[in-house]
C-alpha cells in the first residue's frame, strides 16, 4: 500500500536505545537505535531529531534522517540514522554505546511522492546526505522498482561510505569524489549528465536528491535543462522538528510565481526540487511574502 502524505503517523518523543554505533568512513558513522514503538510508523524520506545529550550542551535536538529501519521477523523494531561528526552534537552522537538511552522525536516530516507511472529512479547524494538514500531505494524496490540507479558524490576518501553500506543490493551505484579518492573524479552532476546523455535519465522517471544547496542548484538546473522532475530532501537548520519554534524557514514558489515561506520540518523535509528558492537565486535574497505554513 501506498504512504499517503495525510495518513503519517503523528510523531512521538521517547527513549530508544543504542544497540550498536560503528565507525564506516574515518568521519561517518552509522547507530543503530532499538525503538520498537516508533519504527513501524517509519517512512522512506522521513527523520528524528535526537537528544545527543541530556544536559544542556547542546540545548538543541539534531535532526538526522531514517537510513534504514531495522527489521525482526518482518517487524521494525528499530532504527538507524547516518551521521558525520562535525560538532558538539554529533560528536555526543560518536561517544554513544551499546545500552545507551538516547531520546528522539519521530517520525518527523513527509515521505516520497512517487508517480505511479514511474518505472525507474535515479536517486542522487551529495556527502551526508546520502543518509536517507537506503531507505528510499528500499522503499522503491518494496513498490517492485527494480531499475534504480544511485548517483553518489562526496569530497574525498573520509567522507565517503562504503557502496554496501549506502545502497541496498540489486541498485546501480556511481561513486565519485572532488579529489578522485574513491570512485571517479568529479562531481556527482558530471554523472547525472552523462545518464541524461545516455537516455538512463529522462523525463518520467522518479529522481530524489539530498545534498548541500550548492548540488541542489546543479541538479536543479541540470535537470530542469530536460524537463526532469525531482523530490529534495531539505536540510534547514532547525529546533523543534515539528512546526512550533518557526526555525527551519525555506522559500518556495507557488505556481502563481509568488515566493513563500514553508517550513522545512512540516511541509518537508521533501519539496519538489524546481519550485525550492536558494540564496542568490532571482527572489531568492528578498525579503518575500508571508509564510503559509
Ligand atoms: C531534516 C534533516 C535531516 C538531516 N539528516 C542528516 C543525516 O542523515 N546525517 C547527517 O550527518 N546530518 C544530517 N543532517 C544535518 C545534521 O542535523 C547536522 O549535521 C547536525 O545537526 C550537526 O550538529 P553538530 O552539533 O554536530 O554540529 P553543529 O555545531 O551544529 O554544526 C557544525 C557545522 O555544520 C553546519 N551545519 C549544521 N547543521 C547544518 C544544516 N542542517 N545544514 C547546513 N549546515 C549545517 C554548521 O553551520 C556548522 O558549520 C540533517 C539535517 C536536517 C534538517
Ligand atoms: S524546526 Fe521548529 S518549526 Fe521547524
Amino acid at each position: 500500500m501506498t504512504t499517503t502524505q495525510a495518513s503519517l503517523a503523528p510523531p512521538v518523543c521517547m527513549d530508544g536505545e543504542v544497540l550498536a554505533n560503528r565507525q564506516i568512513a574515518p568521519v561517518t558513522w552509522i547507530m543503530h537505535v532499538h525503538a520498537p514503538e516508533a519504527a513501524p510508523r517509519m517512512r522512506a524520506g522521513q527523520f528524528v531529531n535526537l537528544l545527543t545529550d541530556p544536559g544542556i550542551v547542546p540545548l538543541l535536538r539534531r535532526p538526522m534522517s531514517i537510513h534504514k529501519v531495522i527489521e525482526h521477523g518482518g517487524t521494525a523494531t528499530g532504527f538507524c540514522v547516518l551521521y558525520d561528526v562535525i560538532g558538539p552534537g554529533t560528536r555526543n552522537l560518536r561517544a554513544m554505546v551499546k545500552g545507551d538511552k538516547i531520546s528522539f522525536i519521530g517520525p518527523l516530516g513527509n515521505t516520497l511522492s512517487v508517480p505511479e507511472t514511474a518505472r525507474r529512479a535515479i536517486l542522487i547524494a551529495g556527502g551526508v546526505g546520502v543518509g536517507p538514500i537506503k531507505f528510499v531505494a528500499e522503499e522503491l524496490q518494496r513498490r517492485g522498482m527494480r531499475d534504480i540507479t544511485i548517483c553518489y558524490g562526496s569530497r574525498d576518501f573520509d567522507h565517503s561510505a562504503p557502496v554496501k553500506e549506502v545502497a541496498p543490493d540489486g541498485c546501480r551505484v556511481l561513486v565519485c569524489t572532488d579529489d578522485g579518492s574513491v570512485g571517479r573524479k568529479g562531481f556527482v552532476t558530471d554523472i547525472v549528465a552523462e545518464l541524461i546523455a545516455g537516455g538512463r535519465l529522462t523525463p518520467g522517471d522518479y529522481v530524489f536528491t539530498c545534498g548541500p544547496v550548492p548540488m541542489f542548484k546543479a541538479v536543479r538546473d541540470l535537470l530542469g535543462q530536460h524537463g526532469i522532475e525531482a523530490e529534495a530532501a531539505t536540510e534547514e537548520y532547525m529546533g523543534c522538528g515539528f512546526g512550533v519554534c518557526f526555525g527551519c524557514p525555506l522559500r518556495q514558489r507557488q505556481p502563481d510565481g509568488s515566493v513563500v515561506y514553508k517550513l522545512c520540518c512540516v511541509d518537508g523535509c521533501l519539496f519538489p526540487l524546481h519550485t525550492l528558492v536558494f540564496e542568490g537565486d532571482e527572489d531568492g535574497d528578498l525579503d518575500v511574502g508571508g509564510t503559509e505554513a
